[in-house]
């Protein structure tokens, strides 16, 4: 892809500015979603309206002008060229999405922790994803394991996405998108019921961890995800595991800890895999 986007602004970019674009575009189904670095802000539309011509499958690029924000999660997006249409499908591992690139998050760059997830499930499991979104954990996994999962998310058009991508994905009555702030829903529901819960919002996830735990079986495993500052890769999954027993409250045993993707610079995105017995 980042060839291809090089080769795009070939001639309009100069070769120091090309690369600055690198690792600053993701294409979701038919959008392109560009972060363009400051010093080339002013050549954003130019630069959109290249993409859209080369990129045959492109319909819409948008520029990204906010980090992704607020409790969705969500981000600004400018029209830079084509159409202004934020929904559109996305394809992965064998399911098929309907998703809205600025009104629920969705990133293409969590694939490889989804199909982990979902070889690490086990036939039979309730799996409660606390922050689902519009599905995308919870139907790769349900799709290739017979498990149950419970999709929470507080972001109703998240979880309107995520009722139609069920049914896309034909598994009606084995994924459930609850809309609903986490913490509430478990407490009013969904008590001891989880063999395996997700915790994909790793801005908060401390202060959802008692909730977690109140969602998990008597033993159960927690993937919990956390934001952690490291001067040395190879040092992020002991700072991250350590966090974690530092902040759980119960018996825990560490499965495994990884770096999902870097954040910014020396700052990443880690998933600590706990067993824990309550
Ligand atoms: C980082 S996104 C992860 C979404 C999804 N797991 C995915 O990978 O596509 C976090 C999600 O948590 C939702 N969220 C934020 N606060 C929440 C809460 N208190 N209860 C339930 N969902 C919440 C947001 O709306 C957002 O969709």
């Amino acid at each position: 892809m980042t060839k291809m986007l090089k080769q795009a602004v070939d001639g309009i970019l100069t070769e120091a500015e090309a690369e600055e674009l690198y690792g600053a575009f993701d294409q979701i189904g038919n959008i392109i979603i560009l972060r363009v670095p400051d010093s080339l802000l002013s050549k954003r539309k130019i630069i959109g309206e290249v993409l859209l011509d080369k990129v045959k499958t492109a319909k819409s690029v948008y520029y990204q002008s906010s980090p992704v924000e607020g409790d969705y999660r969500i981000r600004k997006l400018e029209l830079l060229a084509g159409d202004d249409k934020t929904e559109t499908e996305y394809k992965e591992h064998g399911c098929r999405f309907k998703v809205d690139v600025e009104k629920a998050f969705f990133s293409p760059r969590l694939s490889t922790e989804r199909e982990r997830i979902a070889e690490i499930v086990e036939d039979g499991e309730t799996i409660i994803n606390m922050f689902g979104g519009v599905g995308m954990f919870s139907i790769v996994a349900a799709k290739k394991k017979k498990c149950h999962v419970y999709n929470i998310d507080i972001n109703p058009d998240a979880a309107r996405l995520c009722s139609e991508n069920i049914l896309l994905n034909k598994l009606k009555g084995t994924v459930e998108s609850i809309e609903g702030d986490a913490s509430r829903v478990i407490e009013e529901k969904l008590h001891d019921v989880g063999d395996r819960i997700l915790m994909l919002l790793p801005e908060r996830s401390d202060e959802f961890l008692e909730s977690a735990i109140k969602a998990a079986k008597k033993k159960a495993v927690i993937h919990y995800y956390c934001h952690t500052h490291a001067e040395k890769k190879d040092q992020v999954s002991s700072l991250a595991s350590q966090h974690f027993l530092s902040v759980v409250s119960i018996k825990s045993e560490i499965l495994g800890a990884k770096i999902v993707r870097p954040v910014g610079p020396r700052f990443y995105q880690a998933v600590v895999d706990a067993a824990i017995s309550k």
